[in-house]
């Protein structure tokens, strides 16, 4: 069994990001930074195993070296991960050796430390496990990923002798012109074997700009004539993020990458250049996304839906066959079969049962919407429940908030609001009711009852038939 460790760091400022929030924890497609980096490690194992049957693998907790607002993402994380504190930020070499002690703490004591940071998002399990395999397969010192590049910015340069063999990793900064024009660049995952990494992380020095780098292990390790075996990656999983307009690019690629995975799994997406998925959404089968359309946060799609153009759902579930026009949903629950649009507004704890039909301009917030009810023109619904069968006519509103507090509104089944009804919460509208053209209904409506006026009152009890007769109008 082949143990390792994996250390990810962000300790670091994240000066180039100007911004108040820990870098790792700018969101990027609905995740914080640091959240994609964890989900590739936590699917090493699924990865490792489809590489190669013969290496098993035992998992722990990754150990994250934390030092700004340290707090802040400890909190944002919680028990998902172990959590050390590098004081001082002296560099990348310096925040692997303030892991040690958590790292020799596990059990069972790892062989391999595997070392990423917390600012590349984009890296797969796939790419990890290739990693993780190469070094157990060619029982390397250190094995680590590059990238090959036309543009290798401020990326650590890769420096091989004439035989191909990797001399060490010049960053950036201390690089001559001819070492920034090398192509290959360290993408930051590292595997090492971890007595020689204790060992020999104590003996780096600090070099000229204050900080001891993690990097500098390579070219001792050359100088050493240890195994150094590398892992050829693409830059499209390696970018790291050190500012706002790397931030964007990560953002277009993953967007890119996310939108791939739903359309082989299924979906339609008429112009993708125009959709906007987070990595936390899912979306079922032969459902069809509009132009425009924003799925973010939490959110479950149905299969056989017709999203968009131009609609925002965050953090909802959508029924199957549901149609969605020109319209705004949060934390929204839809059952199957519900239209809405154009121009709705679905709020906080809107739920919408099977078959509703909400139309224009309408609002709903923290209610329950009946089975085969229609909402259909300029209502606002807030704080109230909805029975089945029930018309909700042109203009409805709920009056819930009385400058104070909010008040519950009740409507019965089988009820028809008429236009411009205005209910003055706390209020209940009995089943079959039947609300008048500008009621201001301000007293609980008995069931079957007719009101009308200003405040409404009972014109009369109506026959059941009648009442059926309303149900059929309805219908037409
Ligand atoms: C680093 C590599 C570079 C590589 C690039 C890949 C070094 C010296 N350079 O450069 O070769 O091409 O990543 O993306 O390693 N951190 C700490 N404590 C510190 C310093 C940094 O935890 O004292 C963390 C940062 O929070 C960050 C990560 O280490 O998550 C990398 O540091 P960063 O300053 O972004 O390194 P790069 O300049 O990108
Ligand atoms: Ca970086």
């Amino acid at each position: 069994m082949n143990t390792y460790a994996t250390v990810i760091l962000a300790a670091g400022k994240g000066t180039r990001m100007r911004s108040k929030l820990p870098k790792v924890l700018h969101p990027l497609a609905g995740l914080p930074l640091l959240a994609h980096v964890l989900n590739a490690i936590d699917a090493i194992p699924s990865a490792l195993s489809f590489i190669s049957q013969d290496i098993a693998v035992s998992t722990q907790k990754p150990v994250v070296v934390l030092g700004h607002e340290a707090k802040q993402i400890e909190a944002a994380f919680g028990e998902q991960c172990l959590y050390t504190l590098q004081e001082e930020q002296l560099g990348t070499g310096h925040a692997v050796l303030a892991a040690q002690a958590t790292v020799d703490a596990l059990y069972p004591l790892p062989q391999i430390v595997l070392v990423c940071y917390g600012d590349t998002p984009l890296i797969s399990n796939s790419m990890l496990a290739s990693v993780l395999h190469e070094h157990i397969t060619q029982h390397a010192t250190i094995t680590f990923l590059t990238a090959t590049t036309e543009q290798p910015s401020d990326f650590g340069r890769v420096v091989r002798d004439s035989q191909g063999r990797v001399r060490e990793i010049v960053e950036m900064k201390r690089a001559t012109p001819e070492q920034k024009r090398i192509q290959e660049v360290n993408s930051g995952v590292y595997c090492f074997d971890r007595a020689w990494l204790w060992e020999t992380l104590r003996t780096l020095p600090r070099n000229a700009s204050g900080e001891y780098y993690l990097t500098d292990l390579i070219g001792i390790a050359g100088v050493q004539e240890r195994v150094i075996t590398t892992v050829n990656g693409t830059l499209d999983e390696t970018i790291g993020i050190n500012d706002r307009v790397q931030l964007a690019e990560a953002e277009q690629l993953l967007r890119r990458r996310i939108l791939e995975r739903h359309m082989y799994a299924g979906v339609t997406i008429v112009d993708p250049a125009t959709t906007y998925i987070d990595d936390t959404v899912s979306i079922g089968m032969d459902t069809v996304l509009l132009p425009g359309t924003m799925l973010t946060g939490k959110t479950t799609i149905g299969s056989d839906c017709r999203i968009g153009p131009r609609t925002t759902i965050d953090a909802s579930t959508i029924g199957e066959r549901c149609i969605i026009r020109e319209s705004v949903l949060e934390e929204t629950t839809l059952e199957e079969n519900v239209h809405i649009g154009p121009f709705s507004h679905c709020r906080s704890g809107a739920y919408l049962a099977h078959n509703v039909r909400m139309g224009n301009f309408g609002e709903v917030k923290n209610s329950y919407i009946g089975a085969e009810t229609d909402v259909h023109h300029f209502s606002y619904l807030g704080d109230a429940t909805v029975g089945e069968h029930t018309n909700i006519a042109a203009g409805t509103i709920t009056s819930n908030f009385d400058g104070k507090q909010k008040h519950r509104t009740i409507i019965g089944a089988g009820a028809f609001i008429g236009c411009d009804t205005i209910l003055v919460a706390p209020v209940t509208v009995g089943d079959y009711a039947y609300t008048g053209a500008g009621a201001v209904v301000t007293r609980d409506v008995p069931p079957h009852a007719l009101v009308v006026g200003v405040p409404a009152h009972v014109l009369r009890i109506m026959q059941s038939s009648e009442a059926s007769n309303i149900e059929s109008d309805k219908k037409e």
